[in-house]
C-alpha cells in the first residue's frame, strides 16, 4: 500500500510545431523523452505548443501541417499514447485562462530581460530602428504562456534544451509569485537539460540546426536521406589513406551504430576507407534505422484523422488534471 503514496515524478515538455524535425531533435529531444516514458516512475505529459507556434507560423495550411507532422514524428518515434498523456495545447481552454491570470502576477521587467525579446530589441538597435520594431505580445507574453503550460499540470520536471533553461527560470518566479500573493498553489518546476542537445554535429561540422541549413532530416523519402549524407564535409584524403575518426562523418555513423559496428568502422577508417564507401555505409545504416519509423511516419500522415483522434483522447486526459488546478486557482483569487 506504500507504493501508493509514492509520487511519481511529473514530467511534462512542448514542442513547438514549427519545423520538419531532424535527427538532431531525435537524438537530442524525441528519444530522450520517449524512452523517459518508459519509466515507471514518471509521468509524462507532452503535449504540441501549437499556440506557441503562432509566433512564427501566420499561414493557415501551414498551421495545421505542422502540428500532424510533429504529432506523427512522436508517434512514429515510438510514443505510446496509454503511457503518455500527449495533446495539443490549444485543446485545452484551461492554458489561456491560466496565463491571464499569471500574467497579472508577472512583473514586466521579467520579460523584458527574456533572451529571445532581448535579441530582437538589441537587433533593432543595431540597425537604427524604434527598439520595438516588427515585436508583437505573442512573443512578448511567450515565458508567460509557457509558465501557465507547465504550472497548470504541476509539473516537477521539464525536459528542454539550453535555449529554454531561462523560461524554466521565469516560470518558477511566476509561480513564487503567485504562491506569495494568493497562497501556496503551484509546485516550482525544474529544467531537465538534454546533454546531446547543441553537441550533435550538422553537414558542415556546425551544430545541427534548422537555421544553418545543415540538417538531415528525419523522414524525408531515401534519396533525401543519401543527398543529405552525401553533403556531409570531410577532408580531401584519398582512398586508401588512413582517416581521422574525429570527424562528422563518424560521429554522426555513431549516434545509429551499436558498439560492435562503430567499432568496425573504427577500423575500416583506420584502413583507408573511401569517404564515398564510407557514406554509402552511413546512409545504409541509417536508412536500416529510420526505415520502419519513416513507415508508420506516413501512414499517420495519410491518416490524420488518427492524429486527431490521438490528441483529442490525450487532451480529455490533460484536461482532467487541468481543470483541477484551475478551479483552485480560481478559488484562490477569489473566483465564485
Ligand atoms: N518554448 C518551447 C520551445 O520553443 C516549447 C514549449 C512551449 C515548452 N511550452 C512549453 C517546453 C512548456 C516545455 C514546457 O522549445
Amino acid at each position: 500500500m506504500l507504493s501508493e503514496f509514492i509520487m511519481k515524478e511529473r514530467i511534462l515538455t512542448g514542442i513547438k510545431p514549427t519545423g520538419i524535425p531532424h535527427i538532431g531533435n531525435y537524438f537530442g529531444a524525441i528519444k530522450p523523452a520517449i524512452d523517459m516514458s518508459k519509466n515507471e516512475n514518471y509521468d509524462c505529459l507532452y503535449f504540441i505548443a501549437d499556440y506557441h507556434a503562432l509566433n512564427i507560423i501566420k499561414n493557415k495550411e501551414d498551421f495545421e501541417k505542422y502540428t500532424y507532422i510533429i504529432a506523427a514524428t512522436w508517434l512514429a518515434c515510438g510514443l505510446d499514447p496509454n503511457k503518455v498523456i500527449f495533446y495539443k495545447q490549444s485543446d485545452l481552454p484551461e492554458v489561456f485562462e491560466l496565463n491571464w491570470i499569471l500574467s497579472n502576477v508577472t512583473a514586466k521587467g521579467l520579460l523584458n530581460r527574456a533572451h529571445a525579446y532581448k535579441a530582437c530589441v538589441e537587433k533593432n538597435l543595431e540597425t537604427g530602428n524604434d527598439p520595438d520594431y516588427g515585436i508583437n505580445m505573442g512573443l512578448y507574453n511567450y515565458p508567460v504562456l509557457m509558465a501557465a503550460d507547465i504550472l497548470l499540470m504541476n509539473s516537477n520536471k521539464v525536459p528542454v534544451g539550453q535555449d529554454q533553461k531561462q523560461h524554466l527560470e521565469i516560470a518558477r518566479d511566476i509561480a513564487i509569485a503567485f504562491n506569495n500573493i494568493y497562497g501556496k498553489c503551484f509546485v516550482l518546476p525544474q529544467d531537465l537539460i538534454s546533454e546531446t542537445l547543441g553537441t550533435l554535429p550538422g553537414l558542415d561540422g556546425r551544430k545541427m540546426s534548422k537555421s544553418y541549413g545543415n540538417t538531415i532530416t528525419l523522414f524525408d523519402d531515401e534519396n533525401t536521406l543519401k543527398k543529405q549524407i552525401n553533403r556531409i564535409v570531410t577532408d580531401s584524403k584519398m582512398p586508401g589513406e588512413p582517416k581521422d575518426t574525429n570527424c562528422t562523418l563518424f560521429q554522426i555513423y555513431s549516434l545509429f551504430a551499436s558498439d560492435e559496428q562503430k567499432a568496425e568502422m573504427k577500423e575500416k577508417f583506420e584502413n583507408g576507407i573511401g569517404w564515398g564507401e564510407a557514406k554509402k555505409q552511413t546512409f545504409e545504416l541509417i536508412n536500416s534505422y529510420i526505415s520502419p519509423m519513416r513507415e508508420k511516419y506516413n501512414y499517420y500522415m495519410s491518416n490524420t484523422q488518427l492524429i486527431d483522434q490521438i490528441l483529442q483522447d490525450g487532451a480529455k486526459k490533460a484536461r482532467a488534471i487541468a481543470s483541477d488546478t484551475l478551479e483552485r486557482v480560481r478559488k484562490l483569487i477569489g473566483k465564485k
